[in-house]
């Protein structure tokens, strides 16, 4: 949470630049192939899917790599359906070009036993949430988003991103 000191050229509205994960370093997390993660996230997001699922936790994917252009669909077109003000959304999602997600390496990950807390800070009352506070970095993953993060972004309990090898540590921590 302390990595910040932001330069105005690589931050816009409290998002961090990250550039798009080229798609040969991407594979499926489901089994349908519609969520990606980079290579060694995706490879130990599946083992913490087992993990959890040995306790009889469900981990489910809900959101993983997405394109600068898919980013531009979510910021600008519902943003605008919405009526929200371009501060007011980036606290809940970040413009293109400033996503997590254009990594790879950032999962949104939800309860396959509470649907209904999806995306929602009451995810944070779900036994996935206390399981992956208590297992996550064993596999790699910490939150993006805690309460009161230095970023000003909402509290996002569900955005887990893979900081467990070198490159994904460079990517969110060298400024
Ligand atoms: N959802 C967070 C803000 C991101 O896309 O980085
Ligand atoms: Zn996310």
């Amino acid at each position: 949470m302390s990595q910040l000191s932001l330069t105005p050229a690589d931050s816009l509205l409290g998002h961090i630049a990250y550039a798009e994960a080229p798609p040969d370093t991407l594979s499926p997390v489901l089994p349908n192939g519609s969520i990606l993660l980079r290579d060694a996230a995706a490879e130990r997001f599946l083992a913490m899917v087992r993990a959890a699922r040995a306790e009889r936790v469900r981990l489910v994917p809900l959101s993983g790599f997405r394109s600068v252009e898919e980013q531009t669909y979510l910021f600008f077109t519902l943003k605008a359906k919405r009526s929200l003000s371009a501060q007011e959304r980036a606290q809940v999602s970040a413009p293109p070009g400033y996503s997590e997600h254009h990594t790879g390496y950032a999962v949104d990950i939800g309860d396959g036993d509470r649907p209904d807390t999806d995306l929602e800070t009451d995810f944070d009352q779900t036994a996935a949430y206390r399981w992956l506070t208590a297992n996550a970095a064993r596999f790699g993953f910490e939150l993006s988003f805690p309460q009161d993060n230095a970023q000003g972004v909402s509290y996002e309990p569900w955005h887990w991103r893979f900081v467990g090898d070198r490159h994904s540590l460079e990517t969110f921590y060298k400024r």
